[in-house]
């Protein structure tokens, strides 16, 4: 089966890349078209403006919010249903202010507070792209799905003007390392890591957009989907601390590396995004978050601990959840927590299994994952979901387990009754530590809507309007 997927996957990326040919760029400046392609890349504008099994940007990707759902636009040259009317200036109001062509506000989904930084020049490549290198589609934006007076714009200017910052284009600290300064570019730029990796104030706003907002800034982001974006900063344990650079520049290319392997939110920034960028790009990126600031360690260091895979070896699973683990787990993940190198990632020592929250843990359980196949590492490999083979206690305790076996020390505290809700309600697991007062999902504000979230997880068929692979 895994294999059928493989190859189903590898022909519809085939696909998809030929459909993304420069074929409207006659008569226009072919250099630069090309050049606002790769920043389509870096901002991944693909990955929220397609709906799932859509045409290629044109819009119409769900995204819930508390108050309601909202669509993705069309962002194709089309011009009555796209953007083929803007000019450069209504393009760059759009994408840099937050402002609509008529004047109204944007939800904040779109991520205008990070691409405030993109320079002038990338700007004027991503609209030569998007009107000359792009097919233009004739597909009606959705209305959003949110009743009066919520759908009401206006409360967004009021945001806008609180939370985003005057667009200015990125100028680096003087003496930066000119490649950590394309780094830091890139990363709080087109790229918006932080849009997932930095925790949110009351206002949903980022807490922080730069390393100047001190160590809130990438230091790890509420449920998403349900999937946790975790540290980004130099903790040895719950972010990169033990992180080489090469580590780093191999995960966002492959997404795989010898510690972790990419999964959730994070696959489709891998998928669609990073594994483009260029080799010095990604180095470039790498380079810039180890330079960031230390953070001080929130849970000492990592040492790894052989007694759960000798108690393991020898048959004893009388700890909570080891049985299980044996049974379902350890022919990928090993009874010494190892993994298989590049095919099933380690989770003794792996950052994301540790992380205070522990909704992405049980979310992966619960509903497994796909490994994206990347042009570096093609195959596509998958982690069964157990919905429907474990209990709701043999999932709590499993997660309990590996959260606290091989050296991993993370509160066990997970039960029956959150993967209940979690599988039943899709509901994140609530903790009191995520920095903005006890349970996120209670704390939503009626004009906040959920800042981040396309509802979907990495396949390249999602994409293109290939449904056969599903
Ligand atoms: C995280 C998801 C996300 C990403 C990434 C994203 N967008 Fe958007 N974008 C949205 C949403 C959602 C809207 C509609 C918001 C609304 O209705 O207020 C939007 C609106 C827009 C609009 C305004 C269209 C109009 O109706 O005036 C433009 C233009 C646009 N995006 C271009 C881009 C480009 C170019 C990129 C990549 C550099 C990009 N977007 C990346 C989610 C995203
Ligand atoms: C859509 C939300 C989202 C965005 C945007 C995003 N990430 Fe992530 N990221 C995640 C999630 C969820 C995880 C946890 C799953 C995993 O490890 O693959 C993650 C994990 C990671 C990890 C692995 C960390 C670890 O300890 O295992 C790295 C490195 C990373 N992201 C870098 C980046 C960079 C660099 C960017 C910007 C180019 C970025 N991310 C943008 C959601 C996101
Ligand atoms: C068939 C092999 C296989 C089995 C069996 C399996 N997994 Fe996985 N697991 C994987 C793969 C492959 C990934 C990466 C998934 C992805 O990228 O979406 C993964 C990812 C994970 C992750 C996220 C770690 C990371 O860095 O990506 C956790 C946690 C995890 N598995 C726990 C478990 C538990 C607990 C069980 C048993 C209930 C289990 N797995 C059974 C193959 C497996």
């Amino acid at each position: 089966m895994i294999k059928g997927l493989k190859t189903a996957l590898g022909a519809v990326t085939v696909g998809l890349l030929a459909g993304a040919s420069l074929a409207h760029a006659q008569g226009a400046d072919t250099e630069l078209v090309k050049k606002g392609e790769y920043v389509a890349r870096l901002g991944d504008c693909v990955a929220c403006h397609t709906a799932l099994h859509g045409q290629v940007y044109a819009g119409g990707l769900t995204i819930e919010t508390p108050v309601g759902t909202i669509y993705s636009t069309n962002i194709t040259p089309d011009p009555t249903y796209g953007i083929g009317s803007y000019t450069l200036e209504d393009f760059d109001k759009a994408i840099r202010h937050g402002v609509r062509k008529d004047g109204s506000s944007l939800y904040p989904a779109m991520p205008y507070p990070s691409f405030a930084r993109m320079s002038d020049e990338d700007i004027k490549a991503l609209y030569a792209y998007f009107m000359h290198g792009v097919k233009p589609v004739a597909q009606p934006n959705k209305p959003v799905g949110i009743s009066w007076p919520l759908s009401m714009r206006w409360p967004l200017s009021i945001w806008r003007s609180t939370f985003a910052p005057t667009p200015k284009p990125f100028t680096p600290a003087p003496g930066t390392d000119a490649e950590i300064a394309r780094g830091e570019y890139l990363v709080t730029g087109p790229g918006h890591c932080g849009a997932c990796h930095t925790p949110r104030g009351l206002g949903m706003q980022e807490k922080a957009l730069d390393a100047s907002g001190g160590a809130d800034f990438l230091a790890g982001g509420a449920p998403i989907d349900n999937w946790i974006a975790p540290s980004l900063r130099n903790d040895p344990v719950v972010g990169i601390g033990r992180w080489s650079e090469e580590d780093l520049y191999l995960f966002l290319k492959s997404g795989r590396t010898d510690h972790s392997a990419v999964f959730g939110g994070m696959a489709d920034v891998v998928g669609w995004s990073t594994q483009y960028f260029t080799d010095a790009d990604l180095h470039a990126m790498a380079k810039y978050l180890k330079a960031l600031p230390p953070v001080p360690p929130s849970r000492g260091d990592y040492t790894y601990d052989a007694s759960t895979a000798q108690a393991l070896d020898s048959g004893n699973t009388s700890a909570p959840g080891a049985a299980t683990y044996v049974e379902q787990c350890a022919i990928c993940h090993r009874n010494d927590g190892g993994g298989v190198g590049r095919m099933f990632p380690p989770l003794a020592g792996n950052s994301v299994v540790v992380t205070d929250n522990p909704t992405s843990v049980a979310h992966i359980i619960v509903a497994g994952g796909v490994l994206p196949p990347t042009n570096w590492a093609p195959s596509a490999v998958a982690m069964p979901g157990y919905k429907s083979v474990l209990s709701d206690q043999q999932i709590a305790d499993v997660v309990n387990f590996i959260r606290t076996s091989w050296g991993n020390k993370a509160p066990a505290n997970v039960t029956a009754s959150d993967i209940q809700k979690l599988r039943v309600n899709h509901a994140p697991i609530s903790t009191t530590s995520w920095g903005f007062g006890g349970d996120a999902t209670a704390t939503w504000g009626v004009f906040h809507p959920q800042p981040y979230g396309s509802g979907w997880t990495f396949a390249p068929q999602t994409h293109t309007g290939e449904d056969a692979a599903q």
